[in-house]
């Protein structure tokens, strides 16, 4: 009987994309200039990524991938067509803030970048495809932070209040699921991509993140409660850039590490998700002299909008330590690296394989808020070869998603709600960590290379009709 329990029948499978990494046309239709479209490609990346940015504008000799990225702005019609043929329930896109207002102060909105965004809803509704927007996936316009510091800034909530406003106004009888920052906790590791915050020597890091997390969360508050107001039925969700943290060893000192480790990271979505900040964050506050300027009213806010669902991406599980030896021995992981845990393989980039850490961390997630899960991103970033015939035999991607079905699976039977699933990239488009193109996810492969050569032509993958029986049997066949 329990054995019947599989993925629900209105499950949404589906793939992801963000604005900067797949839109390209970074200055088109009256779009303004983003904190992205400054972050090159190559070695300079991280570093600016990291804050460490000397001009606000795009800089001689360096290249900038999002600037055309894999032209998804004047392609999406070809590529949502073929996300159709693969019967996807939903898609996730984001807007691109600067698309809608251009310097993010602006007094009115951009039509034409309004009008992009109704067509593109429109294509994806043509074919029954359920949009699912991120409201900012690490795009702010440059003026935000040229004029007023980023998020440090308490006005950006207004702008952000209005830009979400507008949005949920404007595509009300088209959007239901929403979701207001992606990978919020990115912000502490990567504070301009996340909060477009520069730092000068002697400032005091923690507080400015911190500060900036909570304008961040307030307007995060804003929009939903915006959201519920405007459109009907609506689900706002979270999304935390999430993967469950394994103690080192059972010594109490590596469980407590990794505990705090995780909580870290909680630390966004027990905001977003239970109304109030935890415990464990006003001790490290205290005792790190971080004293965050409330206004009143901001914990009514934040108590009284808290999110429907909890979006995340999860693409390997970390491990954490209390020793220093051990702390030393490092793997690269989604942006923040973790120690190296002897037991998985990796890929190609370092990131730990990890299919049954999806399955803890949807119980863990689950168990600690009680709310329905989605599964915003998941996925194996890897170099794929062309062959002389033009197929793309990616079989180490399909064994990738297989495990991590069938670890959704298994979770649904522990008793996780889960409501979708959007592999990430699902047409290859531009890392976000390293601004390769060569670092592939998709389905669809799209004919461009780091340097910026190719024809941006789109090529099915063994993967593309591998998926499409996986929605068409709603996971069975996998
Ligand atoms: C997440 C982001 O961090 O991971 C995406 O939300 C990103 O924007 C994805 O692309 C994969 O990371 P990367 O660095 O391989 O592109």
């Amino acid at each position: 009987m329990i054995n019947n329990i599989g993925f629900p029948k209105e499950f949404l499978w589906g793939g992801a994309l963000a604005a900067n990494q797949c839109e390209g046309a970074y200055l088109e239709g009256g779009k303004g200039l983003t904190n992205v479209d400054i972050c090159p490609s190559g070695e300079n990346r991280l570093k600016v990524m990291l804050g460490d940015v000397k001009s606000l504008t795009t800089v001689d000799g360096e290249t900038y991938p999002s600037h055309e990225a894999i032209d998804f702005y004047h392609k999406f019609r070809e590529d949502i067509a073929l996300f159709a043929e693969m019967g996807f329930k939903c898609l996730r896109v984001s807007i691109s803030w600067a698309r809608i207002f251009p310097n993010g102060d602006d007094k009115t909105p951009n039509e034409e970048g309004l009008k992009f965004y109704d067509e593109m809803f429109d294509e994806m509704l043509k074919y029954n495809i359920q949009p699912v927007v991120t409201i900012c996936h690490f795009d702010i316009p440059v003026s935000l932070i040229k004029n007023y510091g980023g998020w440090i800034n308490r006005k950006l909530i207004d702008f952000y209040e209005k830009y979400t406003r507008t949005i949920f106004e404007r595509y009300k009888n088209k959007v239901r699921y929403w979701m207001t920052f992606n990978e919020i906790n990115m912000l502490l590791h990567l504070p301009f991509l996340g909060a477009g915050i520069r730092f000068k020597e002697d400032d005091d890091k923690n507080l400015i993140k911190y500060q900036s997390a909570h304008h961040q969360l307030i307007a995060s508050a804003l929009a939903t409660k915006a959201a519920h107001e405007i459109i009907p039925n609506v689900m706002v969700g979270c999304m935390l850039a999430a993967g469950v943290s394994y103690p080192h060893t059972c010594n109490p000192r590596d469980v407590q590490r990794a505990m705090e480790v995780d909580r870290e990271n909680y630390f966004f979505i027990d905001v977003q998700s239970k109304g109030k900040y935890p415990g464990y964050a006003k001790r490290f506050f205290r005792e790190n002299n971080i004293e965050i300027k409330m206004e009143p009213g901001d914990e009514e806010l934040l108590k009284k909008y808290t999110v429907d669902y909890i979006g995340f991406s999860y693409y390997s599980s970390r491990c954490a330590s209390a020793d220093p030896e051990v702390i030393n021995k490092l793997t690269e992981g989604n942006v923040f690296a973790s120690v190296k845990n002897p037991y998985l393989k990796a890929s190609e980039w370092g990131w730990q394989i990890d299919p049954l850490g999806l399955r803890i961390t949807c119980n863990t997630l689950f168990d600690r808020y009680q709310k329905p899960l989605f599964i915003v991103e998941n996925g194996l970033g890897a170099v794929d070869k062309v062959e002389r015939d033009g197929s793309i035999i990616d079989d180490y991607r399909i064994k990738y998603l297989r495990e991590h079905i069938k670890a959704m699976k298994e979770a649904i039977l522990d008793g996780v709600e889960l409501i979708g699933y959007t592999p990430w990239g699902c047409i290859d488009l531009v890392s976000a960590s390293t601004g390769e193109m060569k670092k592939r996810y998709g389905f669809i492969y799209v004919d461009k290379d780091n340097e910026g050569n190719g024809t941006l032509e789109r090529r099915k993958k063994k993967s593309f009709f591998w998926y499409k029986n996986v929605i068409k049997s709603n996971g069975e066949i996998l």
